[in-house]
C-alpha cells in the first residue's frame, strides 16, 4: 500500500477560530479501498477537519491533495468535482422534496425535466442495487425514516461520483440494526475501490470496522492505532489522555486506599477480639460469682 498515491492527503492543517484552535498541525493520509476511522471525543476537532477536506471551510494554514495534487477548494463544488462526497451529522436534504429531486438538487450535470427525472431514479436505483441502498426514489424525504434518509444522502454523494466518502457520526443517528447495514454498506463500497473516512468516538465500532484509527485530541492527531493489536482501553487513554481503568481496577491499584483499607479490617479485627475476650470474662466472673 505505501507505493500507491494517497487518494487524499492534508498536510499539517491548521484551523483557528475567534479564540478557538479547532486544528493544529495535523496530518492525515487516505488510500483508495480502506477505511481510515477518525475517532475523538466531542470537540476534539473530527468535523472541522472534514468540513476543510470537503471545502466548507478553508484552513488557516496548511494543505490538502488530491490523489498526490495540492488543492485549494473555494466551496464544496470544487471538492464534489474531485470525487469527495460527504454525510454530515446533521443531513442536508429538503424534506418536502423526493429522493430523486433531492438529489438533482444542485447538481448541474441534471437538468430538470420529465426525461431527466426517469434518467436520475433509474441510476438511483442502479446504485441501490450496487450497494445495498434500498431506496425508492420518487417517495418524500419527510415520510422516510432516518436510516433510509442517510441511505438517500450516501447514493446523493456516490450520484456525484465520490470516490472519497466522508461520514460523520453516521451511527450516532442509527439503531443497532441499522447501523448493521450502514457497515455493510461500508464493507461494499470499501471493496469497490471507495476510500471512507468514518468519523465515531465508538471503540466498539472502530475496532470492528477499520482498517486504521488516527486519533484526534484537542485538535491535534495525539496517536494511530491499528485495529487488529489495539484494544478498546488503548483508544479510550489515547482518546482522553490518561489510562483509562475500570473502577474495581483503579481501587485495587491504589496503595494508599489498599493500605487504609487492611489496616482498617486489622483494627476492627482487634476490637471484635477484646470485645469478645471481655464479654466472655464477665460471664465467666458472672457464673464464678453465682
Ligand atoms: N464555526 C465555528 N466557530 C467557532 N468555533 C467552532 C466552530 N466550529 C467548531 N468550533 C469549535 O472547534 C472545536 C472543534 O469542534 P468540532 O470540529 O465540531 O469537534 P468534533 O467534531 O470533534 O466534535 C470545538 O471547540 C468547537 O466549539
Ligand atoms: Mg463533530
Amino acid at each position: 500500500m505505501s507505493a500507491q498515491t494517497p487518494v487524499l492527503e492534508v498536510r499539517n492543517v491548521t484551523k483557528v477560530f475567534p479564540g478557538v484552535v479547532a486544528n493544529q498541525d495535523v496530518s492525515l493520509d487516505l488510500y483508495a479501498g480502506e477505511i481510515l476511522a477518525l475517532l475523538g471525543e466531542n470537540g476534539a476537532g473530527k468535523s472541522t477537519l472534514m468540513n476543510i477536506v470537503y471545502g466548507l471551510y478553508h484552513p488557516t494554514s496548511g494543505e490538502i491533495l488530491v490523489n498526490g495534487k495540492p488543492v485549494t477548494f473555494r466551496s464544496p463544488k470544487d471538492s464534489i468535482a474531485l470525487g469527495i462526497g460527504m454525510v454530515h451529522q446533521h443531513f442536508q436534504l429538503v424534506p418536502v422534496m423526493s429522493v430523486v429531486d433531492n438529489i438533482m438538487l444542485g447538481d448541474e450535470t441534471t437538468k430538470v425535466g420529465l426525461l431527466d427525472r426517469k434518467a436520475v431514479a433509474s441510476r438511483i436505483d442502479d446504485l441501490s442495487q450496487k450497494y445495498n441502498l434500498t431506496v425508492d426514489p420518487y417517495s418524500i424525504i419527510e415520510d422516510l425514516p432516518v436510516g433510509m434518509r442517510q441511505r438517500v444522502e450516501i447514493i446523493k454523494a456516490l450520484y456525484r461520483n465520490a470516490d472519497i466518502l466522508i461520514l460523520d457520526e453516521p451511527t450516532a443517528v442509527l439503531t443497532p440494526q441499522e447501523i448493521e447495514g450502514l457497515f455493510e454498506v461500508m464493507g461494499l463500497l470499501k471493496s469497490q475501490g471507495k476510500a471512507i473516512i468514518f468519523i465515531t468516538h465508538k471503540l466498539k465500532e472502530v475496532l470492528r470496522v477499520a482498517d486504521r484509527i488516527a486519533v484526534l485530541r484537542g485538535g491535534k492527531v495525539v496517536g494511530r492505532a491499528d485495529p487488529k493489536t489495539a484494544t478498546q482501553e488503548s483508544l479510550a487513554s489515547m482518546m482522553v489522555g490518561r489510562k483509562s481503568s475500570s473502577p474495581l481496577t483503579r481501587r485495587r491499584r491504589n496503595p494508599k486506599r489498599l493500605c487504609w483499607n487492611s489496616t482498617n479490617l486489622l483494627r476492627r479485627m482487634i476490637w471484635a477480639i477484646r470485645r469478645c475476650g471481655a464479654s466472655r470474662c464477665r460471664s465467666t466472673r458472672a457464673r464464678s460469682s453465682a
